[in-house]
């Protein structure tokens, strides 16, 4: 082995820190307190009721890895905490943090999800029982969809007039994208009732929202229509889900679709050895952890389910070339 290669074990192993702290730095609303005219650690232990001794070496180790400065004893958020890390700013990630720290205990149960195959904490629960988990989860992933889902919206170029789907549409980014890209476009988001609670806040000044309806449900029980939609998309939704599951939502949304509509499944899917990309092999060690029985697929599978629900298959396209986590569309059309 050479050196570099045991270096980068080592860097990788260790890995954990740095997220871990960071992690625990949003949730706490550490980087709030040290804006800017920064603060000592006396005082932000204070005004979080934690522990002073500990506080200082959180704080420390925040400066020793960028995300904090430390002048004379006071803490100061640098320019990358600034942008990404406060709330208050419009680039704002920590959304997806929270979410990350709090699935962190799903991934302490790796070793007991091997054994037994059943998660510690099914998404379903976390979703109905944990308020933080939620908020997290939807905000974080509306943060990170808004250039997927133009893009995915300039591809399909639907410009009729019509109605899109949008199942287990979560923070609605995408339904938001087509309806801005086509004005004569109509789009109703299906989710949970707890999940629409935080989209219809997200909504609340933007102007798509007369264009947009919330349909409260659960998507393998609730009716999704008949004949009525020109577009129904799943993204990031069949990666949650079984094969049997997946292969009845497309049924569904066959059912849904008028004649020449399509269905959009876009999602992280991995080659037909399982073992690349690196981002989608590890995220479905993500799904292993907290859903009961998702996991990433292939592009070949997502053809099978499209085509055997009676769809003929159009196209495929990767979404986010060239980045390090680029997910696929699949794109089928109701004959
Ligand atoms: C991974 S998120 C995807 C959100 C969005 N489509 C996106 O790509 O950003 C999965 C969504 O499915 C919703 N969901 C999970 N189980 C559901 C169910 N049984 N019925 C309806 N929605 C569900 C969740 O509330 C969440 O909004």
């Amino acid at each position: 082995m050479k050196n570099n290669e045991k270096e980068k074990i080592g860097k990788l192993i260790l890995g954990y820190r740095k997220a871990k702290i960071l992690f625990v730095a949003v949730s706490l609303g550490v980087f709030s307190l040290t804006r800017e005219a920064g603060s000592g650690f006396r005082r932000v232990a204070r005004l979080l009721g934690v522990n002073q001794r500990a506080m200082e070496i959180f704080l420390d180790a925040l400066a020793a890895t960028g995300f904090l400065e430390k002048k004379s004893g006071f803490y100061r958020n640098t320019e990358i905490t600034g942008r990404f890390l406060v709330p208050e700013s419009p680039e704002y990630l920590g959304h997806n943090l929270i979410y990350q720290n709090i699935i962190w205990d799903a991934w302490s149960g790796l070793e007991e999800v091997l054994k037994t195959g059943k998660p510690r904490f099914p998404l379903r629960s976390l979703l109905s029982e944990r308020e933080d988990f939620l908020r997290g989860y939807i905000r974080g992933m509306g943060d990170i969809a808004v250039k997927p889902a133009a893009e995915i919206a300039e591809i399909i170029g639907f410009s009729g007039p019509g109605k899109i789907l949008d199942v287990g549409g979560g923070p609605g980014a995408y339904a938001a994208a087509f309806l801005k890209r086509n004005k004569n476009l109509r789009g109703v988001i299906l989710d949970l009732p707890e999940t629409l609670g935080i989209t219809r806040g997200l909504f609340k000044k933007d102007p798509v929202l007369e264009r947009l309806s919330f349909q409260e449900g659960d998507y393998h029980k609730t009716f999704f229509g008949k004949n009525k939609y020109d577009i129904v998309l799943f993204s990031n939704v069949t990666h949650d889900e079984g094969p049997e599951e997946n292969l009845a939502l497309f049924r569904k949304a066959f059912s849904a679709l008028r004649r020449g509509g399509r269905v959009i499944a876009h999602d992280f899917m991995l080659d037909e050895t399982g073992t690349s990309p690196e981002f989608a092999a590890l995220f479905s060690v993500h799904m292993l952890v907290y859903t009961n029985k998702g996991r990433v697929y292939s592009e070949k599978e997502y053809g099978k389910w499209i085509k055997k629900a009676g769809f003929t298959a159009l196209f495929s396209r990767e979404i986010c070339r060239g980045s390090d986590n680029s997910s696929r569309i699949i794109v089928g059309k109701k004959p």
